[in-house]
């Protein structure tokens, strides 16, 4: 798969083509983000943070969207890249599928593939339909109906989660979809039904079924839950198909992905159960691990969506064997962890249905950070005292730290650590160098607040108002050009802009600030190119681009003045020389001020 991947190639025409035809206001839409008109542009909620006021922008004349918020930006494709976690190739995939382009074809096998995957879709989503209906229909669902009402279940949930119904006949779904052509190789590649010596059977037959879709909203399966004690196992889940890799699908991650942007977290239960009735209960940004332990692609998924994930557990042994099993994949995959506890013997279906859904949030607001919560119970241990039990838990401990990816984070948490078992420091970076950890502690990093906007040097400010005004006003590219290097900007973002800039004047085309947005992966570059477009542009961008330059060759003969007075000191210099070289230096600082920078006719 990721070979393929990586060996497909668009031509720039094409994603061109493909970027204007995809109308950012109609396709934003149609990803279910409200946009409401605000003069000539569109604003919304930002779905990528919490916010109470829009400061989510698009802009029809432009194509491009910004939150001014939290600073994300770019194009139709950057949004759909963002929103719907896919890759860029992925993403052009898409909107051109929306649009009906074919793009080149791939090799015919892949192209074989992709129509038994569609096929095995179309199927999937023949079967939830018909075991939704069948638990709708009073004489077969009826006593089905019965047990989801007595369990809270109100008809809007069963109906937004297409619950089904299979009954206890063993070839019900075998006659139904082979009637409507299914064919029973295909039956059975999509995990629905079993080839048996005696012939097919259904694998679901009197459970309540819950389907299983991927992260894009496509039936992948079901977790099919018996309605008796005797009836066993408890849950029966569909095999992984070609479809369904059980390592990579979340339960309600569709419907929970909205949410987990906009709390930034996602909540982690071990139910389908749990999951549908927080959902119920409005606590919408849950997904749920489909009756297997996190993974590491689990992981990898959760952390498109967001940077944190709060488990949240039964607080009986098991539960918490179970969470500490996830936590290192989970921090691994550099995702903040959390865990909330539910009471003994509660899982948090019950608690909801008993105590409300306030009273779970307030449970998940209290949620200790995991490596805390892991050191807390191993400190709490009867016995800790004995030097086994105490060497063991620290074993475990550093088990935890090593996979913390942030080394300021690791360092806090190893003298966290040190002092709640009583041991130095020293001893637990030990620990974490014997399990392969090369680098030495960062005791002397201070804490930096990765959140925070980065202030900008005073130099770097007119860097960014320089590399604004010429995104605002391309035309002034070829004249700035000339008289800067990309190199000479100092903050490493505005060399990589300057330098798409500096190309793109150079490529002989009409400049294309959207073909510009496509060759820029990175999203904090993006961002400041959708943020400058949607800015005021100052009425005399002409005299601001003046103004930066001649404000930045201050900033160049300063720092050569810096340079060379260092260089005297160092090496000893001739002190007249230097002298000399100073005083030009600061001349030409100064006449700096006197002589316009713009030339009459060096651009039009
Ligand atoms: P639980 O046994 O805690 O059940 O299993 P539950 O989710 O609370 O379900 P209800 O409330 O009794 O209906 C937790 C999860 O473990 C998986 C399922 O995904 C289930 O939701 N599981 C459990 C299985 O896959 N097979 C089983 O036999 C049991
Ligand atoms: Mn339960």
């Amino acid at each position: 798969m990721n070979r393929t991947r990586t060996k497909t190639h668009i031509p720039p025409e094409t994603v061109d083509e493909i970027r204007t035809r995809s109308d950012i206001v109609e396709v934003i839409s149609e990803c279910g983000v409200p946009l409401r008109p605000a003069g000539r542009d569109y604003k919304a909620l930002c779905p990528f943070h919490d916010e109470k006021t829009p400061s989510f922008s698009v802009s029809v004349e432009k194509q491009i969207f910004h939150c001014f918020g939290c600073q994300t930006g770019g194009n139709v494709i950057s949004f759909v890249q963002k929103y719907e976690g896919k890759s860029f190739i992925e993403t052009i995939t898409w909107l051109a599928e929306r649009l009906n382009i074919s793009l080149p074809s791939q090799d015919a096998r892949a192209s074989a593939n992709r129509k038994r995957f569609t096929s095995l879709e179309e199927l999937n989503r023949f079967a939830v339909q018909y075991y939704h209906r069948q638990l709708l229909t009073e004489n077969i669902g009826g006593r089905a109906m019965q047990y989801l009402r007595h369990r809270g279940v109100k008809p809007q949930t069963l109906k937004l989660f297409q619950l089904g119904y299979a009954k206890s006949a063993r070839r019900d779904l075998v006659k139904a979809a082979t009637d409507e052509g299914w064919t029973i190789q295909q039956l059975v590649d999509a995990g629905l039904i079993k080839n048996e010596e005696h012939g097919p059977q259904d694998r679901f037959w009197n459970r309540l079924l819950f389907p299983i879709q991927n992260e894009r909203g496509t039936p992948v399966g079901f977790g099919g839950r018996a309605l008796s004690e005797e009836h066993q196992p408890k849950y029966l889940n569909s095999p992984e198909t070609i479809l369904y890799n059980k390592s990579k699908v979340l339960y309600n991650l569709d419907k929970a992905r909205q949410a987990i942007y906009r709390k930034g977290n996602a909540l982690l239960v071990e139910g389908y159960m749990d999951a549908l009735m927080l959902y119920q209960h409005g606590v919408e940004n849950v997904v749920a691990a489909c009756g297997t332990s996190m993974s590491e692609a689990h992981a990898t998924l959760l952390k498109r969506f967001t940077p944190e994930v709060i488990l949240v557990y039964d607080g009986d042994s098991a539960g918490l064997q179970a969470a500490q099993r996830g936590l290192h994949r989970l921090l691994a995959a550099g995702l903040r962890v959390r865990i909330a506890l539910m009471p003994n013997g509660e899982d948090p279906d019950s608690f909801t249905r008993q105590h409300g859904a306030e009273a779970f949030a307030a449970l998940t607001e209290k949620a200790i950070n995991l490596i805390e919560f892991q050191i807390q119970t191993g400190v709490q241990q009867q016995n800790i005292h004995r030097v086994d039990v105490k060497t063991q838990v620290a074993k475990d401990i550093s088990a935890t730290l090593i996979n913390i990816q942030n080394r300021i984070e690791r360092s806090e948490y190893v003298k966290y650590a040190a002092k709640e078992l009583h041991l130095s420091p020293e001893m637990l970076w030990h620990e974490l160098r014997d399990l392969g950890l090369k680098e030495a502690p960062a005791p002397y990093r201070t804490r930096t607040n990765k959140t925070a906007p980065q202030k900008l040097s005073p130099r770097a400010q007119i860097e960014a108002q320089l590399i604004e005004a010429l995104i605002q006003s391309p035309t002034l590219i070829a004249y700035v050009k000339t008289q800067f290097h990309h190199a000479d900007f100092t903050e490493p973002n505005f060399v990589q802009l300057a330098q798409l800039l500096w190309e793109a004047n150079s490529e002989n085309e009409e400049f294309n600030i959207q073909n510009l947005l496509n060759k820029c992966h990175d999203e904090k570059l993006r961002a400041f190119i959708s943020n400058a477009l949607l800015r005021k542009t100052p009425p005399n961008l002409q005299a601001r681009v003046d103004g930066c330059l001649r404000k930045l060759r201050h900033f160049i003969f300063k720092d050569m003045e810096q340079r060379v007075r260092s260089h005297a000191l160092a090496e000893g210099a001739d002190e007249f020389e230097t002298l000399k070289e100073l005083v030009k230096l600061s001349d030409q600082r100064r006449a700096l001020d006197a002589q316009p920078i713009h030339e009459p006719g060096a651009y039009q």
